[in-house]
């Protein structure tokens, strides 16, 4: 088992260092100079072109990695784009029909409730793409066509390079329904394809930076609860921040998007509690990243410990960091793929320091197979 773990001290950490490999594979062969391949066989432009709304149904972290690429999707094709529970979409009565595309996000390919989403959906004629790590698997073969995520076996049961390949296969969909559309040319297609290679350098960097992180892990083991902030991008990574330290963890956490604070979530603060804030960068995103500052200055003025997840050389946030995590700079619409590195590391390093099982946290599956 100690071989299989490639040194590392679990699946999870082997999984997390495996992000940039898993980024690059599942990127590998989807662009042939002119133009983004999704499924040769079975999808091409002619049947992306009458899409006129886009569902995107998944659970778990995969469901994150939908809600982070709708802001993509949407700002690239125009298309509407829902992102819903697979277990809420199927029993919702969803409008649906044969120019609806249903991209069913599944690690395992076997999620009892994603696997139901898709028979639904095909039923009401819609078209399903499932992107999916698990050749083979349910979901992809009962779908109409499939994006395959080249993560490599997944072991640990909370998803860490799974989801940063979900997140990117989830782009390519944007990116090949939007060179369908003529909503973007082809020069620009090709400018972000490679701006989403080039995130595989990017998260090596980004691992290169954990160690404040690890040292955190080892402050906030006996905190009893953990709060995460985030906007636009950054809101969904909020989320699945806290996810993780749910099931790694089993710590109360809560993912909130920051401008929502004012409505209920800063009754919260109180002396003492770590807040996760997710900022955006300074420089291309000067609106957003002042309102998130003013967050940090709100939660830490009620006596929030602050940790802020910041774009290098962003010193306008330092003063009011009790820490910073420092990211390397982005694209806006790629900044999930660094900023949830982090929070993988903080969630798996309170975990050992408190000395549960990193891979195979209590009560939880690494695929759900009953509803
Ligand atoms: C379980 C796993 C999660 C995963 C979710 C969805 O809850 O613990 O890590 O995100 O299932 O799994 P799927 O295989 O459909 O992506």
């Amino acid at each position: 088992a100690a071989a299989e773990k490639g040194g590392y001290p679990t699946f999870m950490d082997k999984e997390i260092a495996e992000q940039p490999t898993a980024l690059a594979d599942t990127l590998r062969g989807h662009f042939d100079g002119t133009a983004v391949i999704l499924d040769e066989q079975r999808l091409g432009d002619d049947e992306l072109r009458t899409i006129d709304k886009v569902f995107v149904v998944a659970c778990g972290s995969a469901y994150h990695s939908g809600l982070v690429a709708k802001y993509a999707i949407e700002h690239w094709t125009r298309l509407p784009v829902e992102v819903e529970l697979a277990s809420e979409f199927r029993y919702r009565d969803p409008v649906l029909d044969r120019d609806t595309l249903v991209v069913a996000v599944s690690q395992s390919g076997e999620t009892a409730d994603t696997l139901e989403a898709v028979r639904h959906a095909r039923r009401q004629g819609a078209k399903v793409l499932a992107v999916c790590n698990t050749n083979g698997s349910q979901i992809p073969r009962e779908s109409d066509a499939v994006l395959y995520t080249h993560a490599g076996p997944e072991i640990g049961v909370a998803s860490t390079k799974a989801f940063l390949a979900q997140v990117a296969a989830n782009y390519l969909v944007g990116l090949a329904l939007a060179q369908a559309r003529g909503t973007k040319y082809s020069d620009e297609v090709a400018r972000e394809f490679e701006a989403l290679c080039a995130m595989s350098a990017a998260v090596e960097e980004t691992l290169t930076l954990m160690e404040p992180v690890r040292e955190l892990g080892r402050e906030l083991a006996n905190s009893r609860a953990v709060l995460f902030l985030g906007r636009h991008v950054g809101y969904p990574v909020a989320l699945e921040g806290a996810l993780k330290l749910k099931e790694l963890a089993y710590m109360h956490a809560e993912g909130f998007a920051a401008g929502e604070l004012k409505h209920g979530p800063i009754a919260l603060i109180e002396q003492g509690l770590p807040v996760v804030v997710v900022t955006p960068s300074p420089k291309s995103q000067p609106v957003l990243h002042s309102k998130l500052l003013s967050n940090i200055r709100e939660v830490q003025a009620r006596g929030a410990r602050t940790i802020v997840i910041a774009e290098e050389g962003d010193d306008t946030v330092a003063p009011f960091a009790d820490t910073l995590i420092e990211l390397p700079r982005v694209p806006s619409l790629l900044q999930p793929l660094v900023a949830t590195v982090p929070l993988q590391v903080l969630a798996a390093e309170i975990a050992r320091a408190k000395g549960f099982d990193i891979d195979k946290p209590r009560n939880l599956a690494k695929s759900v197979t009953v509803e």
